[in-house]
């Protein structure tokens, strides 16, 4: 018999190291190496793998594409934002892994979502690892829930879970909470570790698909941002969600990081209230709920997550610093990206922040990635400086080139739609694509991303703004008191000279535009 011997498995990225060391060579994280033992037959419950018995592979059926029976209906659980996430409500037989930060809401969640499957009919097991019988009820109580038909465990054996769930009339949804409290007896390895992580997770995905429940295994987030036994956990599932927010804010976000079956960065808002989570239909209103009317420094940014265009402000102050390296921060947003837009305001328009302090701040505690708020960041830096605001109901967006011009960005209508809806009346935007090659025939297909006005919208101003320069024009006091510019020209082309491009044919001849 082999003796067993450990390894160090990295609990951040499952590297594995003959010794132990301080960091790990896989993925640099600090501290992250365990000692498990290896096993000398690999694999789950089932005992020997490949090694353990010699005997004669079966042959494998293969079959059609296309199958004569309908694919059974996805399981709608009716929180429109959780089934939007989904990609439409849960598949049978797929395995959805919920990961966040602990605390941040994903027992409530889910809990709402087992009470809502078990509602309109779909059996549903919750078993919760971390929580006792009477903690889950409890919290059922308190968000009215208490009377829904879903099966209640308190279980953390994965042996124990098949056996319970290895039958014909089994659930149609299975949720565990959390992967990382799951063991495997066959395993030595703490509960969390990778290795029983991995083995878990693995059983009971093997088990979804054998019997066609939905399995929901929710993951914690580790501090450095990643779930233990991530990588590992991501490839193996159908879908991964994240449930983000700030714990300062109510707002709760439901991401589709990875999904198999549906779109993914599609986003779902919820609010945390005393009853649990509440659906968000119309989140912009929400981010925008805040707002102190207008003021320097803030501009709203029309943003897209998934298919929803989303409204958020965003807000910067600049302030004279003492240091010999002024200070940036920001909340919400890409700081490199931060420092582009501060290098090209510097290089191109003549704004020079290099010794401000420049703080920026994605009002709600929402993050965003597109680089379509470039424009909108920079409105509100140069408001900022300058003290100029933005005029009132103003939606901007529009991803900046390192040339200080304004590039297009994706689905303008749908944001300018948004904005409508929700009472603006004036958007600065990025030049809107061409339509390739105007064929008169085609013209229909390629409207979404042409300058046409779609029909019925009449309330909102559409100004294109080619270029950062005329961004920085529209947001200078005229007059004596703009800090921000008192050295036009120093490192790039000036305002004054800005005023002689105008007639240059890189220049789109669409000014201000009835929308
Ligand atoms: P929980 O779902 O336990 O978080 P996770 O499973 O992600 O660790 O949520 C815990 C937080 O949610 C806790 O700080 C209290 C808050 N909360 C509410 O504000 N209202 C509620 O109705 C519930 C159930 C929780
Ligand atoms: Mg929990």
């Amino acid at each position: 018999m082999v003796k067993p011997r450990s390894q160090y498995v990295c609990q951040d990225c499952g590297a594995v190291a003959p010794k132990w060391a301080g960091r790990c060579e896989g993925c640099g994280a600090w501290n992250s190496l365990v000692e498990e033992t290896i096993q000398s037959a690999p694999g789950g419950l089932s005992g020997s793998g490949l090694a353990g018995r010699a005997r004669a592979g079966g042959k494998i059926a293969f079959v059609d594409l296309d199958s004569e029976s309908p694919p059974r209906p996805r399981l709608i659980c009716g929180l429109a934002e959780f089934d939007r996430v989904t990609g439409g409500g849960l598949v049978p037989g797929s395995a959805v892994l919920v990961a966040g930060d602990p605390g941040i809401g994903k027992s409530t969640l889910l809990l709402q979502v087992a009470a809502r499957m078990a509602a309109v009919g779909a059996a549903c097991a919750y078993i919760s690892g971390e929580e006792s019988i009477d903690q889950v009820r409890l919290r059922a109580r308190r968000m009215g829930l208490a009377k829904a038909p879903v099966q209640l465990a308190s279980a953390t054996s994965v042996r124990d879970m098949v056996a319970s769930l290895d039958h014909p009339d089994g659930p149609a949804v299975v949720i565990v909470d959390s992967v990382q409290t799951l063991y495997i007896d066959s395993l030595e390895s703490a509960p969390g570790t990778v290795s029983q992580v991995r083995a878990a997770a693995q059983e009971l995905i093997r088990l979804a698909k054998k019997r066609g429940f939905s399995l929901l295994l929710v993951g914690h987030v580790t501090k450095e941002g990643l779930i233990a036994g991530p990588k590992v956990l991501e490839h193996m599932v159908d879908t991964v969600l994240t449930f983000e927010g700030d714990r300062g804010h109510h707002f709760r976000i439901l991401r589709a990081v990875k999904n198999r079956f549906g779109p993914t960065d599609e986003i779902g808002v919820f609010e945390m209230t005393d009853e649990g989570l509440q659906e968000v239909a119309n989140p912009s209103a929400l981010f925008l709920a805040e707002r102190r009317g207008n003021i320097a420094g803030a501009a709203v940014f029309a943003g897209l997550e998934g298919t929803r265009p989303l409204l958020v402000e965003i807000q910067a102050l600049v302030s004279a610093s003492p240091l010999a390296t002024p200070r940036r921060a920001v909340v919400g947003w890409d700081s490199g990206r931060l420092a582009m837009v501060l290098a090209v305001l510097e290089a191109r328009c003549g704004l020079a922040l290099a010794g401000q302090e420049v703080y920026l701040n994605v009002a709600g505690g929402l993050r965003i990635g597109e680089p379509a708020a470039d424009l909108a960041v920079a409105a509100a830096l140069v408001s900022a400086a300058t003290g100029q605001e933005v005029p009132e109901q103003t939606v901007v967006f529009g991803e900046i080139g390192l040339s200080g011009e304004i590039r297009p960005v994706s689905q303008v209508e749908l944001r300018l739609k948004e904005a409508e809806k929700l009472g603006f009346t004036r958007a600065w935007i990025a030049p809107r694509r061409k339509a390739p090659g105007k064929t008169p025939g085609k013209a229909g297909a390629t409207a979404a991303a042409g300058p046409k006005a779609p029909a019925g919208g009449q309330g909102l101003a559409v100004e294109e703004i080619p270029h950062l320069q005329d961004l920085v024009a529209r947001l200078t006091v005229p007059g004596p008191q703009t800090p921000g510019l008192e050295t036009p020209g120093r490192a790039g082309p000036s305002l004054e000279r800005h005023g002689r491009e105008r007639g240059g044919p890189a220049r789109p001849g669409r000014g201000q535009q009835a929308y």
